[in-house]
């Protein structure tokens, strides 16, 4: 279902000030209608934002294997209404000890690329299943159990296949066939995923029901942390106990900005995110948006989306092993520097880039939002990286292990599957978190309280920075969610424009100030979001018509 479009009013809402107290009830925005409602089921239990979020990711897990799984990570910002506290639970990948730079290099000294996308050695050791465990033992009111119970359903007894996943297995084909593991889950009536048939995913339901049982310690340790370790080994990589069963969640301080009249929370490290969103808001709030044409408007954005792209290649990483100038990269004074480099109509050419343009997939990834009748909050994008994550399931797990390694800058100043590269500051590292461009973010007005996030590897960032200014121009969610999408990464110096996102008179206007403009890719990017409305107390939510199977809905209070 998409385009879904909802509100609830509550005639008479508890009032502070101008401003309603309590949204008048729940709201889930997700990129599958089954996560969606698993999320309002646990909502309906009496489960708060967070039990929800447990619930929608679990789901997602399962229904979207090609975008996010119990074998990835992710970042989940959530907001508690209480305590009136933001906090990042940083659920990312880490590196394995064995994955050193010279792991990934040919005989030639070049990257390789199968073992940086594919199988054994492009994955990194899991976060989700940690951040289920810590968010509903932290957060959460529900036991683990009850909000994993419409997953582990949707496990055992299957859900329909959509064309994505049927698209998606096409292109991947090779890879996951070469793993008996993936075979078994992905094969198991002899032929590939077709739309329409229901896939069974029995010990994907039966791994979740012993995190269920017994949280960490099910997936971290005991018989299938031996699996995992074992499965990878048999594939030729390598992995240590020691490194699952010492693998923790971390929570960390979100990065707080304001724009306009918008406070604006938003992932810190190791997302690149929340940085390269300061410096590129704090860069336009320099002009007035609003009163630009369409061509000047692009192209100051554009040039700040160059600049911030640039900073996040050179400086960004896991602020646990490299340290990351945050303050400076989002202070004012720089801003205003970046600001004084930008002609008001002259592209500033990026140096020429030798490596190869990053190749448009369907996005994968997946975001989801939800905000509970109390006012709590969740923005979690999650991730096993590219189509299907690294393509093998280890025997008997049941998901797929990520191929997040290729986030890391595993040879200096070479692209990676997004276009985008790194060096010393993102080099793999024993323990380490691979630079993210994940970017789970809130806004928060005098009367507008927003949830909002995206896929779309380093689209994700320019995707909610339009979704941030969309917003500021008055759009609705579903509004947000569709609009016509423009991105800049700095390398490749190139604006790609979805269709109908620059008029042809602003296409000839860029090409006149000096820039290199592809308006013919297609479409990218799932963009999630939902808004309380304080003043008139309504709430509604905006899901990606690009997807067909996401849904936004709102659930009145009891
Ligand atoms: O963390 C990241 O930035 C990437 N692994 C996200 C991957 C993604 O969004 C895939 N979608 N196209």
């Amino acid at each position: 279902m998409c385009g879904l479009l909802l509100a609830v009013g509550a005639a008479a809402a508890e009032r502070v000030g101008q401003v309603a107290a309590h949204p008048p009830g729940a709201a889930v925005a997700s990129g599958h209608a089954l996560a969606t409602d698993a999320g309002l089921e646990i909502l309906g239990k009496g489960g708060n934002a967070f039990d929800a979020a447990v619930a929608t990711s679990a789901a997602l897990s399962v229904v979207e294997p090609i975008s996010s799984g119990l074998g990835g990570g992710g970042f989940f910002l959530l907001h508690d209404a209480k305590t009136g506290r933001d906090v990042f639970i940083d659920a990312r990948e880490t590196a394995p000890a064995a994955a050193t730079p010279q792991a990934y290099l040919d005989s030639k000294g070049e990257l390789d690329r199968d073992r940086a996308e594919n199988g054994p050695w492009s994955a990194g050791i899991p976060g989700l299943p940690a951040a289920l465990v810590h968010i509903a033992e932290k957060y959460g009111k529900l036991p683990l159990r009850t909000s994993l119970a419409p997953a582990i359903r949707l496990a055992r007894d299957g859900f329909p296949i959509y064309a994505r996943l049927e698209r998606g297995y096409g292109s991947r084909r090779e890879v996951m066939e070469r793993y008996p593991g993936t075979r078994a889950v992905f094969l198991a009536d002899g032929t590939p995923p077709k739309t329409g048939e229901i896939l069974k995913q029995p010990d994907l339901a039966h791994t979740l029901e012993l995190l269920a049982a017994k949280g960490s310690d099910g997936f971290y340790r005991g018989d299938l942390a031996k699996k995992l370790v074992a499965g990878v080994e048999a594939e030729g990589g390598h992995w240590t106990a020691e490194e699952l069963a010492g693998y923790r969640v971390r929570e960390r301080e979100p990065l707080k900005l304001h724009y306009h009249d918008w406070n604006i929370t938003t992932a810190p490290p190791p997302s690149s995110g929340g940085i390269a969103l300061a410096e590129i808001l704090q860069v336009v709030s320099g002009w007035n948006l609003h009163e630009l044409d369409q061509a000047h408007r692009t192209h100051l954005v554009v040039e700040a989306m160059r600049r911030a792209f640039r900073d996040r290649t050179i400086y960004l990483g896991d602020p646990d092993f490299v340290k990351v100038p945050v303050q400076r990269l989002m202070s004012r004074d720089y801003a205003a520097g970046l600001r004084a480099s930008i002609h008001p109509d002259k592209a500033t050419p990026s140096e020429l880039f030798s490596g190869q343009p990053a190749p448009l997939e369907d996005d994968e990834t997946t975001h989801f939002a939800i905000i509970d009748r109390d006012g709590n909050r969740a923005s979690v994008t999650q991730t096993v990286n590219l189509l299907y994550g690294s393509g093998l399931v280890v025997p008997g797990t049941g998901f797929l292990l990520n191929n997040e390694m290729d986030d890391f800058a595993l040879k200096p100043g070479t692209p990676n599957a997004f276009g985008v590269m790194g060096f010393e500051a993102n080099a793999p590292k024993p323990g380490k978190r691979m630079l993210s461009s994940m970017t789970p973010t809130f806004m928060e007005s005098d009367d507008k309280v927003i949830a909002l996030g995206a896929p779309g590897g380093s689209r994700i960032i320019t995707e909610v920075l339009l979704g941030i200014l969309a917003y500021d121009d008055g759009l609705d969610p579903q509004q947000v969610a569709a609009l016509p999408r423009y991105h800049h990464q700095w390398m490749p110096d190139v604006i790609s424009a979805e269709p109908g996102a620059l008029a042809p008179e602003t296409v000839k206007a860029l090409q006149a100030m000096g820039h290199t403009v592809n308006a013919g890719e297609g479409t990218w990017g799932n963009l999630q979001t939902v808004m309380w409305n304080r003043r008139d107390n309504t709430l509604s939510g905006g899901t990606d018509p690009r997807n067909p199977v996401g849904k936004a809905a709102v659930q009145a209070a009891p």
